[in-house]
């Protein structure tokens, strides 16, 4: 009986590769942007399993251009990139790689937020442009910590962790999140809001939702609306929960002090009236960018496809239906 066939489609770490071709015969794509749709259509078609990253999407079209697929093993947490009711209707196992980033893209949002309320990247573009004329005592001045409302929506794994360094800088948590029961173990003092709550009391609102249809949008005009002039935005979950043209007026008009994103809604692509503004820092998606984050995600995921091939039950399964509200992070 011939091997499996396995195609990825992004580089992976040697290791990995070396990991599924003890098992399977491996196609990778390894150019540095995503195949052309027809070109990811044809590598695909004769694969048993297929390791697909975020931006590879995973639709009925593809589905039905690959008949032989058993498993979508996807390298990433998030997983809105793949129709899981097309795949469910198909017999396909689809996972993900919850647990490994949890830490790395917990440490990346703290990052953010500090380089937003003390404005690093700004500083560095002010310096970089010769415009550093030396030191005052109100030059540049940011925002502290200690003492402020962190605002957590959604309080699963990253929200959490999220959580857990906040109290580091003296910043008291609140959260909202529907799917947190009562009794269920919250974070040591934090308090539950509800959404509008949340964004009118938070002093710096911090995304940790996946993205679904009841999350689209769910930082909306009116959302930011609601929060301080003094308060701050950071989104490190997917770029369509926040409407950035919505975020952009805001933070072009001072109704908000600041934000500071990882995520966009159409990758790579950034709406252009946030480029131009000085209060809002712009990251390249980086919150799991870790060498040894990265690799372990494309080992969970290579993991995962071999325990399905084997006919074992996968790692990390995610379910056909978004079950629980973690999907729908509060009611306003
Ligand atoms: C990254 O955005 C992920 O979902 O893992």
């Amino acid at each position: 009986m011939s091997a499996p066939r396995v195609f990825v489609a992004r580089a992976i770490p040697a290791r990995v590769r070396d990991l599924l071709r003890s098992a399977c015969d491996l196609d990778v794509h390894d150019g540095p942007d995503d195949l052309p749709r027809p070109m990811l259509l044809a590598r695909v078609a004769p694969a048993d399993a297929l390791i697909s990253v975020l931006t590879t999407r995973v639709d009925p079209e593809l589905l039905d251009a690959a008949p032989r697929l058993r498993v979508v093993a996807n390298i990433a947490v998030g997983y809105d990139n793949i129709d899981l009711a097309a795949a469910a209707a198909r017999g396909l196992v689809v996972t993900n790689t919850p647990d490994v980033l949890t830490e790395s893209v917990a440490d990346f949002t703290v990052g953010l937020i500090f380089a937003m309320t003390r404005r690093i990247a700004e500083g560095d573009r002010l310096v970089r442009a010769g415009g550093w004329r030396g030191w005052a005592l109100d030059f540049m001045l940011g925002s502290g910590l200690r003492g402020k409302q962190l605002g957590i929506v959604g309080l699963g794994r990253i929200g959490r962790a999220v959580s857990a360094r906040a109290g580091v800088f003296g910043l008291e948590i609140v959260f909202a999140d529907a799917a947190v029961g009562v009794g269920e173990t919250v974070p040591a003092g934090a308090r539950r809001l509800s959404l509008d709550e949340l964004f009118a009391s938070a002093d710096i609102v911090s995304i940790h939702v996946p993205l679904t249809d009841a999350t689209r949008h769910l930082v909306n005009a009116r959302r930011i609306g609601l929060m301080k002039p003094s308060a701050y935005l950071v989104n490190t979950a997917r770029g369509p929960v926040v409407d950035e043209a919505a975020l952009a007026d805001a933070l072009r008009a001072g109704r908000i002090a600041g934000a500071a994103l990882d995520v966009y809604e159409r990758e790579p692509v950034v709406h252009p009236g946030l480029l131009g503004l000085e209060n809002v820092v712009l990251a390249p998606h980086l919150g799991s960018a870790t060498t040894e984050t990265r690799t372990a995600m494309a080992e969970l995921a290579a993991r995962n496809v071999l325990a399905v091939l084997r006919g074992d039950p996968p790692l990390t399964g995610v379910s056909p239906v978004p079950s629980g509200s973690r999907h729908a992070p509060g009611s306003a």
